[in-house]
Formats: C-alpha cells, structure tokens, sequence
C-alpha cells in the first residue's frame, strides 16, 4: 500500500518535471505574452484578489490606520509593508509562490518619500537645490535601500502642486511651480526606476495624487478642491503628464472631490485622460480608503456602489478599503462591471509584476542592516543634497559668513532636536541617526569658537521659564544662532495649520534674544513657508533650513562659517502674512494692477519664488539671440552671460520665464520653462542658454487638454531682463 502511494507521489512529481513550463512562467518569451497566458488561467475570484492590497507588519501611520487583514490569503495581489527587514516579507512571498494555485508573487509597497532609513531632506527643500541630478541620486539611493528590504514599490513622488502652506501636505511635492514639479517628478522617478525595473536596486514609481489635491479648500486635507477644467489643465495636470512620459509605472488617485466628482471616481482623469489620452500602461491605485470614502463624499451609498464606480471609472487597485474583494466578483457576475475592464485592470498589475521580475526572483536576499542602511555614499549625497537646499533668505550687513566670532550662543528649540530635522513622512527614518544643529556646529567650528547653548522655550505652549538663561547666554555671546522651527508632525497628511507663523512662544523667545543687541542669525527649520514679518525684523540674517533629514546639522554650520556658499533659492513663495494666501508667482495679471492691494498689510510676498542670496554677487549682461523672430518647428537660442563678480565661488541658477501678453486664454504674468544651476568661480563668466522649442516653451493648453500656439509676441524674461520675440506663421 505505502509502496503504491510512493509510486503514485513519485510519478506525479516525474509528470510536474517533464510537463511544459506554462508560458508565464517561462522568462525567454515577451512580457505581454505572459500576462495573457497567466490571465487566461486565473478565476474570477484570483483576478479579483490580484486588485487589492492590504497590510504586513506593525503600522505606525496615524492617519491610516484599520484592522489589519488576519488571514491574508496567497493570492493576494500587493501588501504594504511596513517592516524594515527582507524576512517576515519573504515568509507572505513563500506562501504565495508555493501554496497559490497559480504561484503569483505579492507586490510589496510603502511609502518611501524622501528616503527610506538614510532620511533626505523633504521634497519641497528638495526642489529649492534646482539640481535635479543630485535629486536622482537621492532617490536612486532610496530605491536601493528599499528593494534591499523587499519592497518594489513606493507611493512616491508626489507631484502636486500646492500654493497654500497651510496644507501640510505641501512639504511632501516640489512647490507652487507646475514646470518644477514637472522637472523634479522625471527626475525623481528615474532615480527610482532606472531603465529595468527587475534591477535589484531600483524600485517602481508612484505618481501622486491624481490629481488637485493640492488645491484643498483652506489648506484643509481631504476637503472639496474647486478646480476648472482650465487650471486642471494648465497648472494640476502637467506634471503628471511629464511623469507618465518619464515612465512612472502607476500612479494613486486623490481623496479630494474636484468639483463636484471625486478624484477616487472620475471617468475622465483615471480613463479619459490617464490611460486613453496619455496611453499610461501601468495600474491606479485608490488612496487609503479612498473608495469607500465616496459614501462619506456624497457619491456612493453604500461599499458595493463605491466599488462599482471606482472601479468603472478606472481605479484598479483597492488600497485598503475592503471594498473590491467583498463587492467585484459579485458586481462582475451581475454584468455590471465587464469582463474586459476586469481583464484589463488585473493586466495591469500583472504586467508590473513581470516587469519587476518578481516571478524568477521572489525572494529578497537577507542582509545586515548595515549592509542596507546609511551607507557612506547615501550619507554623502543626504549631506550634499542638504547643503543645496538650505536658502538664505537674509544677510543684512553681510553678517554671514561668521569669520572672527570666538563666542556663539545656540539657543531654541530646534538647536539640539534630531527628530524634527527628518520631517514627515520619513519613512523608517530614526532620529538616532540625525545630526543636529548643534553638533553639526561643533564639528564646523571645533576649536575656532566656544558653543554655549539654552533650549529657551519648547516648540509651543507658554512656558518662558527658559528665556532667562537664553538671555544670559545670548548676552555673552558675540552673535546668536537662533534655532526656530516647526515639528516634524506639524506637515504632512492631516496636518493642516491655520497660519504660517511659528507659535507665539517662539517669536517671544526671539523679541527677548534680540533685546540683548548682538546680532541674530535666525535658522528656520520647517515643512512649509512661514509668515516672518514679525521674525524678519528681529534677525540680521536668516538660513531656511527646512527639514533637511539625517545630514542637515554640518551643511547648516558649513553655510555659517562660511565654508558652503548657499545656493538654494526658493521652490515656494514666502508671503508677508498668512491672510495673503494663496500667493504665488504666476498668478494672472490684475484687471487693475495698481489697486486691489490690501489695506492693512503689503501686497506684496516677503521673499518671492526664486529667492534666494549668497556670499558672493553675480551680474547678468543683456538677453541675446540671432534673430528675434520665430517660425513652427524652428528652434531660437538665447544666450545670457552671467559673471560671477564677487570674492567666492559660487552655484548660481538662471531661471528662465516666458510670457505671453496676449493671448484668448489670460495666462499667468510669467511661467517658468527652464532653468540652469552652474557653478562659477570668482571672477568666472559663464553662458547659459535657453534653447526655444516654440511648440514645447511658448504653447499653452486650453481647458480640453489641447496646446495651441498662437502667433505674435512673446517676453522670454531672466531677472528683470526681457526680451521681445514674434513668433510668424
Ligand atoms: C494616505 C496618503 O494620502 C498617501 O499619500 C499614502 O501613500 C497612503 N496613505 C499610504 O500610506
């Protein structure tokens, strides 16, 4: 008997071995012929599975939590996972290689924003270095510790452009600029993507939220965006254009409501324009439960009708709302949802998953921490990229560099925190690896300088028990390094502030230092613009900072002592006041420009996109060009010389703007379409160059997507230097 069994096991066995390995599993043949065979052997309920993802490991998100999935079945399609090491994560893959009936591996995600443990500084700072390469090579090294982990996939970039601060979120995309955006996304999803995905140190891309979020009523998260098919187009869509054409591999849709129809359930952005117009080839995922949340935005009654219109409306996978596996295989059944948009959609995420490999290496190889995380060169460039972000926004009386200082007081809250210089969102970042601004001071000034230090106040409240001491030590000091700033949590998801000023315990902190009379440099670390009209006059220089991640402390120092020259200059408008919010440089012109100002407050911002000082001072010759006439399909150079005419060297970046006075549809006063940072050494001149392609640079896009280039004149603008052109039929 037992003999027969063997037999039978062993013939069985033989009959796996020699019978033809299904194409999908054969890696010699084209991705697209694997997907069909491997979809034409699934059921319904394994397609259904494929579409959604749930959780692994202990999440520490506050605004996204749910009970996690006790029993996760083999076949399903991704995971978010939230452990930091490749075993638990191999020990799900185990189970759905070896124990699904079709052996699908499971695609591991996680939000990876800026860094994964070797925290960079946030995107908005990112976006202020204007040096997409070094962005790229953050996120290349973000991608590698990452998929080193086990994870394939992250919730990143997020592209969306935000022109109020008081939306915590704005921290987390590239400013108020849709062309920045549009830059630093294609860079950003190269770094992480590489040109082959089944690389084992590059991850696939995210493009988030699609799309407006960032336009959220009040700076409130999750709320109504009003938003016209006009500025949809003109400002929200394009950067999510360049990143589908950079080759981002999927893309989220948003939580909000966009004038009247949620982003989680809207035909025309996820079908009509994603996926028909751009030809996107990769899935959309819903926001954390995006999709149910359509009943509480007016939409769905109940979860099954909240499925069907996601889904119908092309959202493929469900993150987290338990909607699709309770509802699509019954709502298939029914023919309310087709065959074909089922097919479709579980294609898709098949598609990435060959495309990533994971069907001949399922496995993450298990490794030491230290062979992952914060390696030499991720610090290096963290360090590096750092240093390119931070933006001096004021140097009166050249009081920066300090060169003969022997004594500094390093006083507030921010000077000793290590936490709050990773920012949000970061990730498996530990405050454990940061340095501070302290000890980044230390290390710079050693020996030159004597550091003394008071916490003065906490970061808010009303306790001013500490500013005694800060006075004390401000008062023996030969200049004040004041540390200000925002915690870590005070940006990000669900962290909306209803003014852009620092609490008021931290501006009493700053009146009573100044009161001493030695001068104040003021560094300002934070996840958005702030409103420092109060501030402002109290400091005689002021480094913005930002949230600069583990390697902030030494370049923050280094700009002090003078060994860096600052070359941030601003992705995002500071305004006078929080009440002149939204502010931003490309607004359309006035009917009056000279009125409609405010009564009580300037019009004007405090420190304009582009800001941005340094230690050393550049000079712009006039803008040149052959001819100052144009024609279709003809490309223009223009040229302009910039010397660098002070002591140091110095990085410098050129931004070009384009305007268009007149045109049938009212276009903001200048946009930026191309920039240039480059270094020059003193004394050096260097020529930069906008090369103007008419259909790419001068063109405009109506409120149906469609560009149009109109003839006539044209400002192309550098500083405050402008030049006409004509563009002729
Ligand atoms: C909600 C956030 O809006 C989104 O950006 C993030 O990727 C998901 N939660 C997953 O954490």
């Amino acid at each position: 008997m037992a003999c027969g069994l063997a037999l039978t096991l062993l013939a069985a066995v033989q009959a796996r071995e020699t019978a033809p390995k299904p194409a999908y599993k054969d890696a010699s043949r084209p991705i697209e012929e694997r997907v069909e065979d491997l979809l034409a052997r699934m059921t319904l309920e394994e397609k259904v599975l494929q579409l959604n993802q749930y959780t692994l490991g202990r999440n520490d998100n506050v605004n996204n939590m749910a009970d996690p999935v006790g029993d996760i079945p083999s076949e399903i399609g991704s995971l978010i996972y939230f452990g930091t090491s490749p075993e638990l994560r191999n020990s799900l893959q185990h189970r759905a290689v070896e124990e699904s009936r079709l052996g699908i591996p499971i695609l591991f995600a996680f939000d990876v924003i800026h860094g994964f443990r070797t925290v960079y500084p946030i995107p908005l700072a990112q976006a202020c270095s204007w040096n997409p390469a070094l962005v790229e090579q953050a996120a290349r090294m973000a991608a590698r510790e990452t998929r080193m982990t086990g994870i394939e996939w992250t919730f990143s970039p997020m592209i969306d452009v935000a022109r109020d601060g008081r939306w915590g979120r704005i921290s987390e995309g590239y400013g108020e600029d849709p062309y920045a955006h549009a830059v630093f996304c294609a860079s950003t999803v190269a770094g992480y993507q590489g040109d082959d995905l089944s690389d084992t140190g590059r991850i696939a891309a995210c493009l988030k939220h699609f799309a407006g979020y960032g336009a959220s009523e009040a700076g409130r998260d999750y709320v109504y965006t009003e938003i016209s098919r006009q500025s949809l187009w003109d400002t929200y869509l394009t950067p999510y254009e360049a990143g589908i054409r950079a080759g981002a591999a999927t893309v989220m849709s948003c939580f909000n409501n966009i004038s009247g129809t949620p982003g989680s359930a809207d035909h025309y952005l996820l079908t009509e324009v994603l996926k028909e117009r751009w030809g996107h080839q990769g899935f959309v995922v819903s926001d954390w439960g995006a999709i149910q949340q359509l009943r509480a935005q007016g939409v769905a009654a109940d979860c099954e009708q909240a499925a069907l219109k996601a889904f119908n409306a092309g959202l493929d996978m469900d993150m987290m709302n338990r909607c699709y596996d309770a509802h699509l295989a019954d709502l298939v059944r029914a023919g309310k949802v087709s065959g074909e948009r089922l097919d479709d959609a579980v294609r898709r995420v098949l598609r990435l998953k060959f495309r990533l490999g994971l069907f001949e290496n399922p496995y993450t190889p298990e490794s030491r921490e230290e062979e992952r995380f914060l390696r030499p060169e991720s610090l290096r460039i963290a360090e590096e990229l750092a240093g390119e972000t931070m933006v001096l926004l004021k140097n009166d009386g050249g009081i920066l560099p300090l060169r003969e200082v022997r004594k500094i007081a390093v006083i507030g809250p921010m000077a000793k925190s290590r936490f709050h210089l990773l920012g949000a969102w970061a990730a498996h970042g530990n405050g454990e690896d940061v340095e501070s601004i302290f000890m980044g001071l230390e290390r710079e000034f050693g020996e030159r300088a004597q550091l003394s230090y008071a916490v003065g106040c906490e970061f808010d409240g009303d306790d001013a028990s500490g500013f005694a001491e800060a006075v004390r030590v401000a008062s023996e000091s030969d200049v004040v390094v004041l540390c200000l700033g925002e915690k870590a949590n005070w940006s990000g998801e669900n962290a909306s502030r209803s003014t852009l000023s620092l609490p008021a315990i931290q501006e009493r902190l700053a009146c009573e230092v100044a009161r001493c009379g030695k001068p104040v440099v003021l560094l300002l670390t934070s996840g958005r613009p702030l409103e420092l009209c109060r501030l402002e006059p109290l400091s005689d220089a002021i480094l913005q900072v930002w949230q600069p991640g583990v390697r902030g402390g030494y370049p923050a120092a280094g700009i002090l002592s003078g060994r860096i020259n600052p070359s941030g200059r601003l992705s995002v408008t500071f305004p006078y006041a929080t009440g002149q919010v939204p502010i931003y440089y490309g607004r359309r012109p006035s009917a009056r420009p000279h009125q409609g100002k405010y009564q009580d407050i300037p019009s004007e911002p405090l420190y304009e996109f582009g800001h941005g000082l340094s230690y050393t001072t550049f000079e712009y010759g006039d803008l040149q060009a052959p001819s100052t006439t144009l024609r279709r399909g003809e490309k223009l150079r223009v040229e302009i010389q910039v010397s660098n005419t002070g002591a140091c060297d110095g990085a410098e970046t050129v931004f070009w703007f384009v305007s268009d006075p007149v045109c049938r549809i009212a276009r903001p006063a200048k946009e930026l379409r191309h920039f240039e940072k480059r270094m020059l050494r003193s004394g050096q001149s260097g020529l930069f160059v906008f090369e103007i392609d008419p259909e790419r640079d001068l063109s405009f896009v109506d409120g149906e997507g469609n560009r149009f280039l109109e003839p006539g004149d044209y400002y192309v603008q550098v500083k405050d230097k402008r030049l006409k052109l004509t563009l002729v039929e």
